[in-house]
């Protein structure tokens, strides 16, 4: 549902000092993405007019992770006064444009577009200059305080300037909120910096509209895990679960089996077919895509991959920008690195290593081997030990294998060379010259044997 009259603006100047860290804080990854970008999509989902971020802080290197969108402009906050300063930093882009704005932190990746929703849908029921979502907590220290009088909202109170009996509230601002568009910049022009950190307060809103007599008006999310945001890296852990947690509880629901959820790292947008097994410790990450009934075993890392049905993944392979064809079969300990495309029921055993090859259906490797830039077609074994000699200390040359080709164990093949269709290489052979169709390749010295020679050795010792 698109929302015609919505902007959104995104808080993300502040330093996250507590983070001691070179990294802007919103730049840390939880669940598999930076902060920002988490709350960017909770920004998409609502297809507002605009998404603007303001940011300070780390700003180039903010601007770099959203260097290919399209859909979100930036202003600077320099220096940063406050969050009441952050968002005036958005005027010139908002003012008179109408409609409303929703106000979110960039450090608050786990609220859903549901709770927004129901503050957007109270903001548009009450007409009211802002809402803002609250929420109950056990130990409200440091947050903003929720004032109350005769159960209607007044105002809200920071912490370090509460009194006693106002940091006794346990209701608490969560920073987020909607702004009607209309009366937010005279407003915001209003909030002053006599308070206790010499900030211009963005809460301070509240009570200047109630003043004022416009409506204003306080939704508690129901579950206050939505509105953490992080400031210290143990945060940065928890917050981190319980997305990570959302992710895996989604696949579950959709037939995947996660045998261990709590060390099954899977990115937001990993997808899973139906009745596939993920083992322990397992790491998913980018744009990997596995099919159904696949099995993934513990300690296998997989990133931008995309797999198809009935593929095993055995023990601690790594995987990377590769295709994996249907019941194919890797590992343990093998690693796919970037464009490898792996054929249908392929083989690839332990300590096996491919890079930038082709493989086709069928083909077996099944122990200890490097294929880099080759195309193997389908049918081929390759034997244990076997390496392509891509790389002349200048330049990568290609392999290439014909189908139903039968590579002997601990050969070596030097490329730029080609292995004919059904040929044979000699185990231990270096293959320096193309191997026709059908043909025997053999390059390696010819055994001699000396009969009784060892007998002869003992004998010569003896008599020194
Ligand atoms: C703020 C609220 C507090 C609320 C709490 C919820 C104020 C004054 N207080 O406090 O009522 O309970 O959030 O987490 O707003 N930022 C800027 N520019 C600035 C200052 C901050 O962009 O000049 C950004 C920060 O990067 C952050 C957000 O605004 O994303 C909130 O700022 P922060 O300093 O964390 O505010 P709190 O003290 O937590
Ligand atoms: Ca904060």
């Amino acid at each position: 549902m698109a929302s015609e009259d919505l902007h959104v603006v995104i808080l993300a100047a502040g330093k996250g000092t507590r983070m001691r860290s070179a990294l802007p804080k919103v730049l840390h990854q939880a669940g598999g993405l930076p902060l920002i970008e988490w709350v960017v999509r909770l920004a998409r989902s609502l297809e507002p007019r605009s998404i603007t971020l303001v940011l300070g802080h780390g700003a180039d290197e903010v601007r770099a992770w959203f260097s290919k969108a399209k859909d979100v402009q930036f202003v600077v906050q320099e220096p940063q006064l406050g969050t009441g300063h952050a968002l005036l930093q958005t005027r010139s882009l908002l003012e008179g444009k109408g409609g409303r704005v929703l106000l979110l932190s960039g450090d608050v990746p786990l609220l859903t577009a549901a709770s927004v929703r129901r503050l957007l849908d109270a903001q548009t029921a009450l007409r009211a200059a802002v809402v803002v979502a609250t929420a109950l907590v056990g130990n409200p220290t440091g947050y903003g305080r929720i004032v109350r009088e005769g159960g209607r909202l007044t105002r809200i109170v920071e912490h370090r300037d509460a009194s006693e009996a106002e940091r006794a509230i346990d209701e608490i601002n969560s920073g987020v909120y909607v702004f009607d568009l209309g009366p937010l910049f005279g407003a915001l022009a209003q909030v002053g910096s006599a308070n206790a950190q010499g900030e211009y307060y963005l809460p301070d809103l509240v009570g200047i509209h109630a003043e004022d007599g416009r409506a204003v008006d306080a939704q508690v999310v129901a579950d206050p895990d939505e509105i953490r945001g992080i400031n210290t890296r143990a945060e940065l852990a928890e917050v981190g679960r319980l997305l990570q947690g959302r992710t895996n509880q989604a696949l579950m629901a959709d037939g995947v089996t996660l045998v261990d959820p709590a060390t099954a790292y899977i990115g937001p947008d990993v997808t899973i077919g139906q009745d596939s097994v993920i083992h322990p410790f397992v790491f998913i990450e980018g744009s990997t895509s596995i099919g159904a009934n696949c099995e993934i075993h513990a300690g296998v890392r997989v990133v931008d991959t995309s797999i198809a049905n009935h593929v095993r993944i055995f023990n601690h392979s790594v995987i990377v920008q590769s295709t994996i064809g249907e019941g194919a079969d890797i590992g343990p300990f093998a690693r796919l690195r970037p464009a490898s495309a792996v054929g249908e029921r392929v083989h690839i055993g332990n300590f096996v290593e491919v890079k930038k090859s082709t493989l086709g259906v069928g083909t077996k490797i099944g122990h200890l081997s490097y294929i880099g830039d080759a195309t193997v077609g389908a049918g081929v074994n390759i034997g244990a030990g076997t390496i392509t000699c891509n790389y002349d200390g200048h330049t990568k040359h290609q392999t290439v294998i014909g189908d139903g080709a039968f590579v002997g164990s601990d050969a070596t093949l030097v490329a730029p060379v080609t292995i004919g269709s059904e040929a044979y290489v000699a185990a231990g052979s270096s293959i320096t010259e193309d191997v026709p169709d059908g043909g025997l390749g053999i390059a390696r010295a010819r055994q001699a044997n000396k009969p009784g020679w060892a007998a002869d050795r003992a004998a010569k010792r003896q008599s020194r």
